[in-house]
């Protein structure tokens, strides 16, 4: 139990470090119209989870975090530079509970300011030490990649009809997952890890971000949405192969009722937004695929325990590291 509170201490304390590096910072001047939705977007805050883990990596291999909060502050810049494009994609209307950068301003707007937020994120990154620079780059260029190959994946299956679960998991490691990953591999390498340690260190960061990213699906449809601050039901209403439909769709096969019912609400090109969210919702409960996501996730789980066990670094150091996994298992926002 104490084991644990020091270690969500740590995630506290880290959280802070990243919120008052970032305070008050500017991103440029004019035009206005540019830099001021990266402000905006910027200070809503968000749970600063992937800069949090760039410094726990590195304190985890022992290194000094002063070394990795460039890397940290890169990988947050990144992160929200999806989201701002990401919420293009999906049509969606609000985030951490405030209107988008797109319906507040326009979609251009947002194209460009998130193509400047990338740009930022890459001149943080070059601010750290040269002799690690070089390996820094490649990995976070690579998740920067693969994340556009997930996120082009995510696009792609709004429009089949059927995705199987290993093509929905391999989407979510690339879209969410790689990201989890690349922050704690950068963290262990400015800590200082051998690359095969900071390599297992990625593989536990790409699988409590399978989870994360399953929790996510489940909370777009379950959650208080004032506390998550996005639209309810986006995910339904976009048609998204989240595990949930995936999963609907396949018990729905022995069900001829259900079956049609869900095709007819996929299909429908008009359709009363709060009408399908609470019909595909009713769904999803009658055939409580909610559960077996749960389960997929403790399977992410696992698998991620058995990737930190493998790290040869003192059980004790590792209890922060639990400590986040655990948080993202409960998490409501
Ligand atoms: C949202 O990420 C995007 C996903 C990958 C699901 P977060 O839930 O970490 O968003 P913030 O930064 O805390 O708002
Ligand atoms: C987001 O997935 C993944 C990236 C931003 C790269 P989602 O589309 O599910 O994220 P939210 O729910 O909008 O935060
Ligand atoms: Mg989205
Ligand atoms: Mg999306
Ligand atoms: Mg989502």
């Amino acid at each position: 139990m104490e084991q644990k509170e020091t270690g969500l201490n740590r995630i506290t304390e880290y959280q802070q470090l990243v919120d008052d590096t970032l305070k008050g910072r500017s991103y440029g001047a004019h035009p206005r119209e540019l830099y001021e939705p990266i402000e905006y977007i910027m200070s809503l805050g968000g749970k600063r989870m992937r800069p949090v883990l760039v410094l726990m990596a590195c304190e985890f291999f022992g290194g000094d975090v002063k070394n990795a909060l460039h890397a940290s502050i890169a990988v947050e810049l990144f992160h929200n530079f999806t989201l701002v494009h990401d919420d293009i994609m999906d049509k969606a209307p609000l985030r951490r509970g405030k209107q988008t950068v797109h319906v507040k301003w326009n979609d251009n707007i947002a194209i460009l300011s998130g193509d400047a937020m990338m740009v930022r994120a890459y001149q943080e990154l070059c601010k750290t030490d040269v002799a690690q620079l070089p390996a820094l780059l490649e990995i976070f260029s690579d998740t920067a990649a693969k994340v556009c190959e997930g996120q082009q994946l995510d696009m792609n299956y709004e429009r089949v009809s059927k995705v199987p679960i290993p093509n929905y998991i391999k989407m979510i490691e690339l879209k969410t997952a790689v990201l989890l990953g690349g922050a704690l591999k950068m963290g262990a390498l400015t800590g200082g890890a051998r690359e095969e340690d900071a390599q297992q260190l990625y593989n536990f960061g790409k699988h409590i971000g399978i989870a994360f990213q399953l929790q996510d699906d489940i909370l777009d449809v379950y959650a208080d949405a004032e506390k998550f601050g996005k639209q309810k039901g986006g995910d339904i209403i976009a048609n998204k192969k989240t595990y949930l439909l995936l999963k609907a769709m396949e018990m729905a096969e022995t069900n001829r009722y259900l079956k049609e019912e869900l095709q007819l609400w996929i299909a429908a090109p008009h359709f009363d937004a709060k009408e399908k969210v609470e019909a595909v919702t009713n769904i999803y409960n009658f055939l409580n695929v909610k559960e077996l996501a749960r389960a997929e996730m403790k399977k992410q789980y696992a698998a991620a325990m058995a990737c930190l066990k493998g790290i040869p670094v003192a059980e004790e150091k590792k209890n922060a590291l639990i400590a986040f996994a655990d948080s993202l298992m409960v998490r409501e926002v």
